[in-house]
């Protein structure tokens, strides 16, 4: 019989191993660079079967992702889902002094009399990651997702040099939850897009776009060739025994082997505002972008006093750069059709490079802000682009001696089908009239149905989906609405130039696999107007079933989150219009029609309180944003509804409660205040 000490030491030594015998496969299989022999792995996988023999003897058992059990092939969690053991919040944004100001009152306000420090930090313009760190070693590695609940990432994490794979020194916690941005440096984005420019592949727009998509690469392998860097600045599960201070965290992540950046720390709101101007020029000479400043209480002790809002802390803020703005030459203005058929005038500009990028188009939004901004062929314009919004022309600069250009005119035919043009009462938009007949509005809406959030067919990229709607042998399908997709002949590939088999194969392959999509994303593939990801996400919590959707009422539509009049008469319509009900019911013929989910089991809804009960909200909420508070309602197992009746059993009244409030009243129904829906929601 071993002793407990023995048993102890066994389990480590079995842990080491696998760890250690992990790392060697990664760095085998996916970097193509083992530091070991063969020979010596060889002992090593030896001496984890023999500890796993014993530890099975003592009535233990072996993981399926044992390097034992995994031998030749590394055993993969791509893109899992991953769920973090604490969320990842986000940042209030503020854009002016005055907002500043107020950040700092707010605090002041909450903290007393005790001196406050800020700490700032450059807000990186990458994409968040959560790294669990497990006795030392990195272990899963997830993309922020919804905040709680992420994409496994971790064999392409681990590609990032700024990273490590295992931590050493003392007081390490048991779990460790280490928070940072993934970045990619601009030279290292100019790099790549001179690449892809040489091997005629799809440019990326800024650096945060070329991060997200190399970080998203089912071969590490590619990854890897694409240079990622990694800053840490803050921790979830553990952090209380790293450090008490965010500047100690800081110094404490540099200690443990993490790249994190330099920090300033500031005495009061004055210093904020002083270095936050000063910074304006500096932002250019950091090697990597960023899009703003990030002010942090300093102490963990003033963070707790300070608290959260919704998903943001209270006592952190990011004061955000205005979007650079510069200047060129408008070459044309020509006419874009969208997948809803709206016909947008974009500037055709001379290439100009904002914000680390170059572009050559600029949306004019409509035809009013056209003649609003009054934008001429030959104008000298200034042009602005902020993050990831599309660049837009910002104003025109009227040069006495510059002759302008003639006014453009507005089309009265869809520049690219001839149908005729048209302007709904109350729009500001033009439309074509052509519908699906009209080729630019097809290929937008198949491009939407086969993109990633959507049916997610991967290799019917813009250039497949152009060349099939285009297809000028009649003898051969061209695609003229989705179902066509699934009736695709392959055998029309075959011989075709940049068609091999495996190509053909993946494409086959990957059409099949979205027939059995989810629920949210077929939602959104349908490309309902207003509809976009989250509120498809929404809907499906909600119905459960395409069926349960398409017979919903506009009133019943509004029940779902964040579902306004808006988005439920456009919901209500599309499944109202007769082809749409043909596409429908086609795709469900050929097999594409996703499972509906099953009922929900209200979350302890039993002993809730309002299980059951027919709640109404109304007035303004101060503590919790209106479209959380009614999710957190259902999850309660109340139904929300928007107006009171004899039926309601309790309304909830915010500030300047109106007309609801007093039929409640009248009715006699059971009215709450905020602070009371706070302590049920917080059972
Ligand atoms: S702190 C609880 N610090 O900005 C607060 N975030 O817009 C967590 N970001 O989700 C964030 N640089 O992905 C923090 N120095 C920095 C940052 C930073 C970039 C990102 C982060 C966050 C997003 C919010």
């Amino acid at each position: 019989m071993q002793s407990n000490n023995e048993i102890v030491q066994l389990a480590v030594e079995i842990s080491e191993l696998r760890q250690s015998l992990k790392d060697h496969n990664y760095r085998y299989y996916v970097l193509d660079d083992p530091i070991i022999s063969d020979a010596d792995y060889d002992q090593l996988l030896q001496r984890l079967q023999q500890l796993e023999q014993i530890e099975l003897q003592q009535g233990g058992e072996i993981p399926a992702d044992s390097p034992t059990q995994t031998v030749g092939s590394r055993l993969s969690h791509v893109f899992e889902a991953r769920e973090h053991l604490e969320p990842l919040l986000s940042l209030a944004n503020a854009f002016t002094d005055q907002d500043m100001r107020d950040f700092d009152r707010r605090l002041s306000e909450m903290i007393g009399q005790t001196l406050m420090q800020y700490i700032v930090e450059p807000k990186i313009d990458g994409l968040a990651v959560n790294l669990r760190y497990e006795a030392g070693h990195l272990t899963i590695a997830a993309t922020r997702g919804d905040g709680k609940t992420g994409e496994d990432v971790t064999d392409n994490i681990r590609t990032i040099s700024d990273i490590p794979w295992s931590l050493t020194g003392d007081d390490i916690p048991e779990v460790l939850e280490v928070r940072g941005e993934v970045y990619m440096s601009k030279a290292s984005f100019e790099a790549l897009n001179a690449q892809q420019q040489q091997k005629a592949e799809k440019l990326f727009a800024n650096p945060r776009n070329a991060a997200a998509g190399s970080l998203r690469q089912l071969d590490a392998k590619i990854t890897a060739s694409r240079h990622l860097n990694f800053f840490a600045y803050g921790a979830g599960r553990g952090i209380a025994s790293l450090a008490d201070t965010q500047s100690g965290l800081l110094q404490r992540f540099k200690a443990l082997g993490f790249a994190v950046q330099d920090f300033d720390l500031l005495a009061d709101i004055e210093q904020v505002l002083e270095h936050y101007a000063q910074w304006q020029q500096k932002r250019s000479t950091l090697p990597y972008e960023i899009d703003g400043l990030v002010y942090k209480l300093n102490t963990f002790e003033q963070q707790g006093m300070a608290g959260y809002v919704a998903r943001s802390p209270r006592w952190a803020m990011a004061y955000k750069f205005p979007a650079e703005e510069v200047t060129t030459t408008v070459r044309d203005i020509i006419w874009q059709v969208g997948r809803t058929g709206v016909i947008t005038p974009v500037a055709d500009m001379q290439p100009v490079k904002v914000a680390g990028v170059i572009v050559s188009r600029a949306t004019l939004h409509n035809v009013s802000e056209l003649q609003r901004k009054d934008v001429r062929s030959g104008d000298c314009v200034v042009v602005r682009r902020a993050g990831d919004v599309i660049p837009e022309v910002v104003r025109v600069v009227i040069e006495a001696d510059r002759p302008r250009g003639e006014l453009p005119d507005i089309p009265a035919l869809c520049p690219v089908c001839g149908a005729h043009v048209e302007q709904q009462d109350g729009e500001v938009a033009i439309r074509c009239s052509g519908g699906l007949s009209c080729p630019a509005q097809l290929k937008e809406r198949l491009k939407h149905f086969v993109s990633r959030g959507a049916m997610d067919i991967e290799g019917m990229g813009e250039r497949l989906v152009n060349m099939l709607v285009d297809e000028p042998d009649q003898s051969l399908l061209k695609l003229r609405s989705v179902v066509d997709i699934y009736r695709i002949d392959y055998a029309q590939f075959q011989g075709r130039e940049g068609f091999g088999d495996k190509k053909i194969n993946n494409l086959m392959a990957a059409v099949e696999k979205s027939k059995s999509t989810s629920l949210e994303k077929f939602i959104f593939a349908l490309g309902i107007r207003h509809v976009g990801e989250a509120t498809a996400r929404a809907m499906a919590a909600f119905f459960r079933s395409i069926e349960a959707i398409a017979e919903a009422d506009i009133e019943t539509l509004q029940q779902v989150n964040d579902v306004g009049p808006e988005v439920a008469m456009s919901t209500y319509d599309f499944f109202r219009e007769r082809h749409n009900q043909d596409v429908l019911q086609s795709l469900k013929g050929s097999g594409v029609w996703p499972e509906a989910l099953p009922e929900e089991e209200p979350k302890s809804a039993d002993d809730h309180p309002l299980a059951g009960k027919v709640v109404v909200l109304t007035g303004t909420l101060s503590q919790i944003p209106r479209a959380q508070a009614q999710a957190a309602l259902r999850q309660a197992g109340a139904k929300v509804t928007s107006s009171v009746s004899a039926k309601t059993d309790i309304v909830i009244a915010g500030e300047k409660a109106g007309s609801k409030l007093d039929k409640a009243r009248e009715l006699g129904i059971e009215v709450v205040d905020e602070d009371q829906l706070m302590r049920w929601l917080q059972r």
